[in-house]
């Protein structure tokens, strides 16, 4: 899940893994270890908690060579320094990212043949699979080779033999993998950024493929242990690029960046004409049903996608969390397309919900902003979000983005089925093009949204209401506000509180109201008065001016046309939930428990 880095080459390898780990901190993770052959044996160093634990316990200046190290977000087995990687039975030591499903029943086995463990981790009876396999072949890729037939579920190593201490090996299934080159020497990482204050040309593994790494060699073999060509990719963007820039968090920063987030996505998709969008989504028009499938965040975008789809083509679009959809029965046919959204392209659910599809024969299209990652390569139809790097756990400008594609794909299939007439369609192509500078002042605003976060900030529940639309932006808003706050937050259909939840509103309870769709402002000022009228600290924010005083806090949101306004209104919840978590010291671009791109089911 977490961060894997190994190099092997002429430089000393200890400075060089732990500047790649710390370059993977963002993901969040609970332990941090490394590994290296020093005189021809293994010497292996961990820690419970954040790598500058682990950096104290090192000698940077160690002849090393060779060596992996690994930031580990638990699965099986407590966050503590015997379960932190890596890992070491017999002659292997192994780093790994993923889950092994069947490493219980693979224990039991390896239990009766002697082996003893240590550890509570999948990952511990992995290497003892590994021992046990090669004490027969005597061959480490064969070894690897056979084990990885042996395993279910996901899985990247970096992994060290103690018979052969020049050479680092690697190989994946699911969770993901490169192998880079410098001239000094090879890398393996879990993502780029770990690589790129060495070398920005890189290979992705793909799923059963295995790499030997030597000094100045790689070796890929295909999923039959053939020697196969891989393609070097040459990774454009800077590592600077990812640096706070003058900013106190990185979601500020990127909250910051939403108007060029938004520009970038929009142009790259629609230069001003309807030509444009037929160009690149005329694939769209054979389908008559949608299923978007994704999680957290990106499956909020799917929600106001539904909307967006539904009211202004006409189509109609079932919207579900990715680790459902995996196992559920699917009522998918040849005229359904099935749409993953996903920030990292690496989430194990949306992939293996994807890779359901597919197998059932179905269209699919992902919405993606990391290039080349799984769920992009695999997916048959693929728009990129123009995000860039996103650091922070908590989404913000990769959620904006979606939300801009899904009103792209609203529009252009609106006005395929005669749903969006020229003149309206003139109208949001007039809006599309104001929408920079409405979200540059949006965010510009942000000491009003400062302000009342300050008067919110000490309670230990704050709600969210909203219907249809605002009902999906609640959702979002919410879950923006626990993930970095750590305070309760739930988001409730306006409709729906007085059937259970409003027994839980009492006096200064905040409720965040959104209403901005005109033909449910009425309705949902109707549930706001409710819990008003039960002592809650009311947060209004609309797209009109309240007439009446039904509400403690009033955020405007500048009206512009529905299937834009979203994009708008989202930015108060996220300035509101940062500043909220600012207040409450809490870890804003790392909360506890939480990882940027969750790789395990
Ligand atoms: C968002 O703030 C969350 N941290 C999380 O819900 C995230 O959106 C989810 O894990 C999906 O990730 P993905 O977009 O990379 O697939
Ligand atoms: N499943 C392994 C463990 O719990 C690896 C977790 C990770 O990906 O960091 O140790």
């Amino acid at each position: 899940m977490c961060g894997i880095i190994g190099f092997i080459g002429r430089d000393k390898c200890i400075p060089k893994i732990i500047h790649g780990l710390e370059a993977l901190e963002y993901r969040g993770y609970d332990s941090a270890g490394i590994a290296y052959f020093k005189d021809g044996k293994i010497e292996t160093i961990k820690e419970e908690g954040k790598i500058a634990n682990l950096k104290k316990l090192l000698n940077f200046n160690e002849d090393a060579y060779n060596g992996i190290g690994h930031t580990r977000w638990a699965t099986h087995g407590e966050a503590n320094k015997t379960n932190a990687h890596p890992h070491t039975v017999g002659k292997f030591t192994i780093v790994h990212n993923g889950i092994i499903e069947n490493y219980s029943e693979l224990k039991n086995e390896l239990i009766n043949k002697g082996y003893k463990f240590k550890s509570a981790t999948d990952t511990e009876v992995a290497c003892a699979t590994f021992d046990d396999i090669y004490k027969e072949e005597k061959d480490i890729l064969k070894t690897l080779h056979i084990a990885s037939q042996k395993f279910r579920g996901s899985y990247a190593f970096g992994i060290l033999c103690s018979d052969d201490t020049s050479t680092l090996y690697a190989m994946r299934n699911t969770s993901p993998l490169i192998v880079a080159s410098a001239a000094y020497g090879n890398f393996i990482a879990s993502d780029v950024p770990a690589i790129l204050e060495f070398t920005n040309k890189y290979i992705l593994l793909d799923d059963y493929e295995i790499a030997k790494i030597e000094s100045d060699k790689i070796t890929v073999y295909d999923k039959d242990l053939q020697v196969i060509n891989k393609k070097i990719n040459t990774f454009a963007g800077t590592f600077a690029a990812a640096a706070k820039n003058g900013y106190e968090h990185f979601m500020l920063k990127e909250i910051h960046e939403q108007d060029k987030v938004f520009s970038d996505t929009i142009n790259f998709y629609f230069d001003g004409t309807i030509d444009s969008l037929e160009k690149n989504f005329s694939f769209l028009k054979k389908f008559s049903k949608i299923d978007i499938v994704a999680c957290g965040s990106a499956y909020h975008t799917g929600l106001v996608g539904k909307s967006l789809i539904e009211e202004y083509a006409n189509t109609p679009v079932n919207v579900e969390v990715a680790s459902e959809y995996r196992y559920k029965k699917c009522f998918y046919d040849k005229n359904t397309l099935v749409i993953l959204v996903s920030q990292s392209g690496e989430t194990a659910d949306t992939l293996a919900a994807l890779r359901k599809a597919k197998e059932d024969g179905i269209t699919t299209m992902a919405i993606v902003n990391v290039i080349g990652s799984s769920i992009a390569r695999e997916a048959e139809h693929v728009i990129y979000i123009k995000a860039g790097c996103e650091i922070a756990v908590a989404t913000t400008k990769a959620y904006l983005a979606q939300l801009a594609i899904f009103s792209l794909l609203a529009i252009y299939l609106g006005y395929q089925n005669k749903c969006i007439k020229e003149d309206e369609l003139a109208k949001i192509f007039t809006d599309l093009e104001k929408m920079p500078k409405l979200i540059k002042d949006t965010i510009a605003n942000y000491e009003s949204y400062f302000n009342i976060a300050d008067k919110i900030y000490q309670n230990k529940q704050i709600f969210f209401i909203g219907r249809g639309i605002d009902y999906a932006l609640s959702m979002e808003g919410s879950l923006k506000l626990k993930e970095i706050s750590y305070i309760n937050s739930v988001a409730y259909q306006a409709g729906e509180l007085k059937h259970g939840t409003i027994s839980l509103i009492e006096k200064n309870t905040p409720v965040i109201a959104i209403a901005t769709d005109k033909n449910l402002i009425e309705k949902t000022i109707s549930n706001i008065k409710e819990v008003k009228a039960r002592g809650a600290y009311v947060i209004y924010v609309s797209n009109e001016e309240p007439k009446e005083d039904f509400y403690d806090e009033f955020i405007k949101i500048t009206k512009i046309h529905p299937l834009l306004e979203s994009i708008l209104t989202i930015i108060p919840l996220q300035l509101l939930a940062y500043k909220v978590a600012k207040n409450n010291k809490c870890d804003i671009d790392k909360p506890r428990n939480l990882a940027k791109s969750v790789t395990v089911e």
